[in-house]
């Protein structure tokens, strides 16, 4: 007889229910997202001197780390009646918000910083059914409208303000230390509205607290030049960066972000856009991880702590031995721009072997 596998993969809330705020009678909306792969990176470890893990959140249902939030937000929300949602984004949130509206029967208006956003994630929005307005202003304008939307309506609010998001989110960290044993030693991300932090220092604390981790990591942080209010400790009106992710100048988890890099013995440090850009085109060649420029901020981060005596943590901070983990946010086909600008030329050819080894140079 013909079987099937018929089970599928357990999303989050499956796999984590007993440390999320569900009960029995939750519905759950999920993608089968979570369990991401965490990578060891043999070059990127050379390149540094230390070992160095990549937890790819690009991999997620939607392309990015939001649904693991989103499935924990959008089922609580079916759970109090909500008819629809709203958020405002940079675009990722905006992507998955979409999805798991679709999947839950109910509609989801976006805000949009018009212009700013990659254009594979408008494209997501778009295709999931979304009602998109974009306005003339900035993420920390969209999500001020967001907040004040949200408050006289049944609209359900999905930004990372909402607590069942970062509840969601933190199972990022509680899978690296199911898959390591123990919590890394150092754990590396960008910083934009500053959930993503306040989540995995969430979860690093609470398996601390369990005793399912002997340790906590220092939480370092990467802003771009541009865009980096925590950096410089105040609010950038016009923030501006390549990773557009992460072009953010009033972070609504601000204070917490600084919390856990304070308690973590942790630290903030920014990037330029040249930097962001040479290290995620070095991620896709040394390790055949291809991630949107936001997310090789981390990757960034890692080579200038290594390199720069200007760096906000110096290298000689992380002993040898140390396991360093870098969480790559989002895939890098969402943001097909930035690479179709520095691609060349392709080289053509007759249809002949000849002519092809001829144009290979063999
Ligand atoms: N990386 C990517 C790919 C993101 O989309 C975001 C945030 C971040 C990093 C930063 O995470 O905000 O929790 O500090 N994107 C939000 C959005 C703002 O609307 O999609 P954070």
């Amino acid at each position: 007889m013909h079987t099937e596998r018929t089970t599928p993969k357990l999303g989050v809330i499956e796999r984590y229910r007993d440390y999320l705020p569900v009960t029995e009678s939750t519905p759950i909306v999920s993608l089968g997202e979570g369990t991401t792969p965490l990578v060891p990176c043999p070059r990127l470890s050379k390149r540094v001197g230390r070992t160095v893990f990549v937890k790819n959140e690009g991999v997620n249902p939607t392309g990015s780390f939001k649904d693991r939030g989103m499935t924990v937000a959008v089922s609580k929300a079916i759970e109090h009646g909500a008819k629809a949602l709203i958020c405002a984004s940079t675009g990722n949130t905006s992507a998955s918000a979409a999805a798991y509206a679709a999947r839950a029967g109910i509609s989801c208006a976006v805000i949009l910083p018009a212009g700013k956003i990659a254009t594979g994630k408008l494209l997501q929005a778009f295709v999931y059914g979304a009602e998109i307005v974009a306005i003339d202003g900035n993420f920390d304008d969209a999500l001020r409208l967001v907040r004040e939307l949200g408050e006289d309506s049944d609209l359900a609010m999905v930004n990372s303000i909402n607590p069942d998001r970062i509840a969601g989110q933190k199972t990022a960290a509680f899978e690296i230390v199911d898959v390591l044993g123990d919590a890394p030693d150092f754990h590396l991300l960008p910083v934009g509205n500053a959930g993503n932090i306040t989540s995995y220092w969430a979860g690093y604390r609470e398996y601390h607290a369990l005793g399912k981790a002997t340790k906590l990591p220092a939480m370092l942080g990467f802003q771009a030049a541009g865009a980096a209010p925590i950096f410089y400790n105040r609010i950038v009106e016009r923030p501006e960066t390549v990773a557009s992710a992460i072009r953010i100048g009033n972070p609504a988890s601000w204070k917490q972000a600084r919390a856990a890099i304070v308690e973590s013995h942790g630290a903030i440090d920014v990037l330029s856009d040249e930097e962001i850009l040479a290290a995620q085109t070095w991620l896709a060649q040394h390790e055949g991880i291809f991630v949107e420029p936001a997310s090789a901020a981390p990757i960034a981060g890692l080579f200038k702590c290594c390199d720069s005596k200007e760096a906000a943590y110096s290298f000689q901070k992380i002993p040898e031995g140390s396991r360093i983990v870098c969480t790559v946010t989002g895939h890098g086909l969402k943001d097909p721009d930035v690479i179709t600008a520095q691609m060349q030329e392709l080289k053509s050819a007759p249809a002949s072997v000849e002519s092809v080894r001829h144009a290979f140079g063999l």
